[in-house]
């Protein structure tokens, strides 16, 4: 009997989507205003999903308040009022895009979840446009 427990979460962060090895003329066709060289920001919106079975002990899959942690130290403290593209080690040379920023955060909560978890983390770039990922 397999149950999921999700947590949201929220982080602000300035970015900036562009190849350094493009043009200028070539990242504005493709990223628009998102190639903006000043950077801008989003209200990015987190949800973390961990699957697994239920604790009989403790009636469990995964204690909350560990997952809230986890999620503050990995992410929230890491992107939180940052600059992605300046101040995340893991976008120095990977786009900050939402898909990219997702397989980050997933790889992140990853490595310090109980590895019998199933993982699954939907970012919100803004209200209506949101990325998942689940580890394929
Ligand atoms: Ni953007």
């Amino acid at each position: 009997m397999k149950v999921t427990v999700s947590r949201k979460a929220h982080f602000n962060s300035a970015h900036r989507l562009y190849r350094p090895d493009w043009s200028f003329e070539k990242n504005d066709a493709i990223f628009g205003k998102c190639n903006n060289p000043n950077f801008h920001g989003h209200n990015y919106d987190l949800t973390v999903s961990v699957t697994g079975e239920i604790d009989p002990e403790t009636g469990y899959v995964v204690d909350v308040k560990i997952l809230k942690d986890f999620i503050k130290s990995e992410i929230e403290d890491a992107f939180d009022h940052k600059n992605l593209n300046v101040d995340v080690p893991e976008f120095k040379n990977l786009n900050p895009t939402a898909e990219n920023i997702v397989v980050v955060i997933f790889n992140k909560l990853k490595a310090v979840l109980e590895p019998n978890l199933e993982l699954s983390v939907t970012l919100y770039e803004t209200p209506r446009n949101f990325v998942t990922y689940s580890g394929d």
